[in-house]
């Protein structure tokens, strides 16, 4: 049987974190054996808000980089940047005619921003270009161009896919024909629960993130910093609610993790300590994965030549369904 399509972005706007790598990264990757998969970097979305040139081709390796380090198999999964495939541009258009404006008014990112603007007495539509306002149609573009069955994604894109379910729908039902397929979110609960630095959800936009990345000797000093209550070495220490150890579940054995359980519950056992267990269980799953994204890091030109192959082969599929949509359109 044929596997079904799963296909997922990764927006080049940060260096990835612990979160991305439980909440998008690991759990995108073991999709591949039960789905054809297709990852590529969201390079354009990006655009909308990063507009340092030098830092959105670093961004962009870096990501290529983590994703290949990680275990990304380019021969078994499509990858490529979103940029390289200007099909996407035109079916971008093509979705445009069929997109009411109310919709894009409900779609959560640019409604955030607005009603943000509203409650600082600012006019609602301060700083919103029209690349954050039809965000939802080129993200709708990246999905149907590619025959996708599934979107895994965080909760927060839930709407996005929803949306181009919906537009896709609307397209078929006008030409009377199943010219798009319509997709599903595969939602991933994990990607809410990934505590950051201060024990919020890790995410660049709090500013508490954990680089996958960092050298050892700084990933370290980084773990000491992790924020905990001033409870003394003493004293009995409870592991739920506690950053160090919610951190430490996602790398440890579950004998592990039972281990440092009890020695919370027996006091004894100061910060420094339980941070010092979780940055080796950290070190001893990163490590590896580490030294191969140095190696692609220092040869950017063997990840844009694996970029470039992954455009050509997504071309192909992208021109097949944009030739199919010309004809029913009427303009081919
Ligand atoms: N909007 C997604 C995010 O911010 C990135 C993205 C762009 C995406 N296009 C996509 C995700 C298509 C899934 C499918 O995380």
């Amino acid at each position: 049987m044929e596997k079904r399509i799963a296909l997922t972005g990764i927006k080049p706007t940060g260096t990835p974190h612990i979160g991305n790598y439980f909440g998008a990264i690991k759990p995108a990757l073991e999709l591949a054996r039960d789905y054809e998969t297709r990852f590529f970097i969201a390079d354009y979305h990006a655009l909308n808000s990063e507009r340092d040139p030098q830092r959105l081709k670093e961004q962009t390796h870096q990501v290529a980089a983590t994703w290949l380090a990680c275990g990304l198999d380019p021969e078994k999964s499509l990858v490529y940047k979103q940029s390289a495939v200007p099909e996407t541009f035109e079916l971008t258009t093509i979705l445009m005619a069929f997109t009411p404006k109310g919709l894009m008014n409900r779609a959560h990112a640019y409604k955030a921003v607005s009603e943000e603007n509203r409650s600082a007495g600012k006019d609602p539509d301060n700083g919103i270009n029209m690349g954050l306002y039809t965000y939802p149609v080129l993200m709708a573009a990246d999905i149907l161009l590619f025959n996708s069955n599934v979107v895994p994604v965080g909760r927060d894109q839930k709407q996005h896919i929803e949306m181009t379910a919906d537009i896709a729908q609307a397209i078929n039902r006008n030409y009377r024909e199943e010219l798009l397929t319509v997709p599903e979110p595969l939602i991933n609960e994990l990607t809410q629960i990934i505590p950051g630095m201060d024990g919020r959800k890790m995410s660049k936009s709090y500013n508490n993130t954990i680089p996958l990345f960092l050298p050892s000797k700084q990933l370290r000093k980084l773990i000491m910093k992790i924020v905990t209550n001033s409870q003394g070495i003493e004293e009995p220490k409870n592991p739920e609610n506690c950053n160090v150890f919610n951190l430490y579940r996602l790398f440890a054995t579950e004998e592990e993790q039972e281990a440092l359980r009890q020695r919370y519950l027996a006091g004894g056992m100061g910060w420094g300590e339980a941070k010092q267990a979780l940055y080796e269980c950290m070190e001893r799953e990163i490590a590896p994965y580490r030294e191969r994204y140095e190696e692609y890091i220092n040869n950017t030109d063997q990840i844009d030549a694996i970029l470039a192959q992954g455009a050509e082969k997504a071309r192909e599929i992208a021109a097949g369904t944009i030739s199919r949509l010309r004809r029913a359109i009427g303009i081919a």
